[in-house]
């Protein structure tokens, strides 16, 4: 099929967002080009296949969980007798069933794969029930009787501070001598701030499909971020060496930090259940199942005293963050850490004292979620700012200028890394410029003046994003070229293709190294027996390290073959080129194909591995210093909303994005993840909200409760741009990752609802509201505004 067809509608749309965008031609350099992404027809027609698509074999059977009704208890008896004589089940395991350990925990074994014993939140697996079809399944996990008795249980950060316990180690930056300059900053803010967590709300569910092998071995189809991590809790779990566990996923119906661990205990469970019975079990959470199951974004509470001086600038901040961790460690250590190189956003902090704690509390483990921790921290900062801008009756814009981080000095974060290549302020003078904020702000206040019940707001806020896993290991990635003898190409990498055009940029990099268009490149699912000891596609670094490792391969290969045609056709190597199909060797031209086929006559091996690693990065986590990061990620946002403080619904009028990608590889798929970005940032400040009932069940685990944004919550005018400047470091073509850092914009639509409550006041005092922003809590701090203004009349 030819999907260059469909190219011009796609860019139709973006040449409205982004004038600038070549259009791909067929033979053309890949790089740099909007090609759509390679699945774009597949997502949009149906035929795109997820784990839940492959065709079953012959004798597939399929398990589903029973859950907890408890958030933390003994399990005094499991009568599971109904469960059994259910139609059609043929199994029920527990945890004694499992052979090897019962852990799936990513980094602390503190995970059990069903519950031994205790259950420590609502919706624990506690037993897994296999029958001959789903629905048997599902309805038999629920028969199960169990007894408990009941032990004490806390729900929210807070409790779990107050009561000190946590789930992993706290961590403690310190810069300076803060007492000091708290006690010499003429303006202080103190107080309390807090965060919600966010459903990762991926459209396809976590699945597993586990088929075992002859001689113990076992595939496992999984929707998963991490196949390495899956093909190790497989082999933990059923006690084989890795070698017998095969992981593959071709791609996922959305990840967003929600398959990089949770996916362990489906894969593991499904495999256990095979491996027992020597058929394929499947096992697909429905969404109720799978949002009482998983964890999500960690919600934070944070204790803050920042000092600043008459005109707002930071002189020193103490900020004490405990997270909701939930019952388990999984990678909150991670998340904290990334909190605390996150907090001081875009701005120079010359004295902090920063402390995480992961609150232990009888809920879901909180996990990986788009951003992990970075937006939680500078959520924190940008709030601050405003408050004190609003009480120094400045512009906050003005106060973030004056804070930001500079070229030459005041360039160096709390943790010691120097933040090169800062591109703060010309992207965010550029967008003043063209958001026309100046102007708009004077309308808003000139509207508000006029209007008592809808108040509008606007706010700038702009994001610095470290690039690189925290941990330096993890920042390496392979990559698998194979030419075949017509020219056409083969591309397998360790990375996972979850919408985010992962593939489709790799396949770029690999087209324009070796002078052919996407239409030569095929790209393969991603399995651990063919890269291998791969890291989770995580922290927006998937292009940047596959990309690199894939870029590797065909290197190699575009060597082997400018020396076999040098050696063929005479002149120099070096001098060979490959572009539009084509290879140009001597004066001589002749299809890529063609030189490919000589080459295999002449035995010129035409497949390669290639292999990357992030140079310069390090970090002491003892104490909290380093060089983590490669290079940083920059932009800002401006949002305008209008509130109605009759009933605290508002709504999303003009949203204008700035944001650098470096060189981009592929501008439409980056304008669609900074549009994809900003609109669930601002889901997670605003609409969605998780909530726990008293007695630690989470009510809000299916769509009609818990609400994502939706497309009519998009603003009409919404004008994203790529910043136009390439990576001062060595990245993949000088480009920068892209996935996560767009999700702090999301925090200027926060700001912009506390700036339209404020003007209900006198407009020095800012609202009391926490995120997230819903109507009850905008109505709330409506009214709190218009009391305290009542009461000073
Ligand atoms: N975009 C889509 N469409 N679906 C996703 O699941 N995950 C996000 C981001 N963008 C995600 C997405 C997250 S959490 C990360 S870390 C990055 O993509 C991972 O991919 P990358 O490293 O290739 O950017
Ligand atoms: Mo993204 S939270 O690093 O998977």
């Amino acid at each position: 099929m030819n999907m260059r067809v469909n190219i011009p509608l796609e860019l139709d749309r973006l040449a409205v967002a982004n004038d600038s965008i070549p259009h791909p031609v067929v033979g053309e350099p890949a790089a740099g080009a909007a090609s759509p992404h390679e699945s774009a027809v597949l997502h949009v027609s149906g035929e795109a296949t997820y784990t839940d698509d492959i065709p079953e074999l012959r004798g597939t059977v399929y398990a589903a969980l029973g859950l907890s009704d408890k958030p933390h208890a003994r399990i005094t008896g499991m009568d599971l007798d109904a469960v059994r004589q259910a139609p059609g089940v043929l199994a029920v395991l527990t945890a004694k069933d499992i052979p090897g350990k019962n852990d799936c925990g990513p980094v602390i074994e503190d995970d059990p794969i069903l519950a031994d014993g205790i259950v420590q939140y609502v919706g624990q697996p506690m037993f897994a029930v296999v029958a001959r079809s789903v629905d048997q399944a599902r309805r038999a996990a629920r028969l199960g009787k169990i007894t408990y008795e009941d032990l004490p249980f806390l729900l929210t950060p807070k409790q779990a501070k107050d009561a000190g316990v946590g789930t992993t180690d706290e961590l403690r930056l310190l810069k300076g001598d803060v007492q000091a300059a708290l006690d010499s900053a003429p303006v202080r803010l103190t107080g309390t701030f807090s965060c919600g967590g966010q459903e990762q709300f991926y459209l396809e569910g976590q699945i597993a499909y586990a088929i075992p092998r002859e001689k113990d071995g076992m595939l496992v189809l999984c929707s998963t971020q991490h196949p390495t991590e899956m093909q190790h809790a497989v082999s933990h779990a059923l006690n084989w060496q890795r070698h017998q566990v095969e992981i593959e996923c071709r791609r996922l119906g959305g990840g967003f930090g929600g398959k990089e661990s949770q996916s362990a205990l489906f894969a593991c469970v499904a495999s256990v259940c095979a491996a027992k019975l020597q058929r394929p079990v499947k096992l697909r959470a429905d969404r109720d199942d799978d949002m009482m199951i998983t964890g999500k974004r960690h919600g934070f509470y944070f204790e803050y005293d920042v000092g600043f001086d008459t005109e707002g600038l930071i002189q020193g901040v103490r900020l004490d963050m405990t997270l909701h961790s939930g019952f388990s460690a999984d990678l909150s250590e991670a998340v904290a850490s990334r909190a605390l190189a996150h907090f001081d956003n875009a701005y120079y902090i010359p004295a902090a004292d920063i402390h995480t704690m992961c609150g232990k509390v009888n809920t879901q483990s909180a996990t990986a979620f788009r951003g992990f921790g970075a937006p939680q921290g500078a959520l924190v900062t940008e709030v601050l700012i405003d408050r004190v801008a609003r009480q120094l009756g400045k512009d906050p814009l003005d106060i973030r200028y004056l804070n930001l981080y500079g070229t030459d000095t005041r360039n160096t974060t709390p943790y010691g890394e120097v933040v090169e290549g800062n591109l703060l302020y010309p992207i965010i003078s550029e967008l003043e410029a063209s958001s026309d904020y100046r102007a708009r702000r004077q309308a808003v206040q000139a509207f508000n003046a006029s209007s008592p019940v809808l108040k509008k707001g606007l706010a700038l806020t702009p994001v610095k994003f470290g690039i690189s896993f925290n941990v330096p290991a993890f920042n390496q990635a392979g990559a698998l070229v194979h030419i075949y003898r017509d020219g056409s190409v083969l591309l397998n990498h360790g990375g996972i293709e979850m919408g985010q055009g992962l593939n489709t940029k790799v396949a770029q990099i690999v087209a324009n190294t070796l002078g052919l268009d996407l239409e030569c490149v095929r790209v393969t699912a991603t399995d651990t027996y063919k890269v291998i000891n791969t890291s989770a596609t995580a922290a927006s670094t998937g292009s940047d390290l596959n990309g690199k490792a894939a870029e590797d391969a065909a290197l190699t290969l575009r060597t082997r073959l400018a020396d076999f045609a040098a050696r063929k056709y005479g002149g120099k190597a070096d001098d060979v080129t490959f572009a539009w199909r084509q290879v140009s060797v001597n004066g001589k031209t002749l299809p890529f194909a063609q030189l490919v086929e000589e080459a295999y006559w002449d035995r010129v091996q035409l497949w390669s591995d290639g292999f990357y690693k992030t140079p310069d990065i390090s970090w002491d986590k003892a104490t909290s210093r380093g060089n983590p990061f490669y290079y940083y990620a920059f932009g800002a946002a401006v949002s305008e909303v209008v509130v109605d403080t009759l009933t605290g619904e508002w709504k999303l009028l003009r949203a204008d994005i700035l944001h650098d990608v470096g060189a981009s590889i592929n501008p439409a798929i980056d304008i669609g993840q900074i549009e994809g970005g900003y609109i669930q940032g601002m889901g997670w400040l605003t609409t969605e909200e998780l909530v726990w009932r008293e007695d630690g069940r989470l009510t809000t685990h299916a769509p009609s409760t818990y609400k994502i944004p939706a497309i009519s919550d998009c603003p009409r005018d919404f004008r994203v741009r790529l910043f136009k400047a390439r990576n001062h470091k060595d990245s993949v073509h000088h480009s920068k990752a892209v996935g996560e850092p767009p999700l702090v914009h999301g925090v200027s639509v926060f700001n912009a609802i506390c700036e339209a409550l404020a003007s209900l006041g006198d407009g020095h005092v800012s609202p009391e509201l926490s995120a997230p922003a819903t109507p009850e809590a905008i109505l709330k701090a409506a009214q709190g505004l218009r009391q305290r203004k009542a009461v000073a009349a």
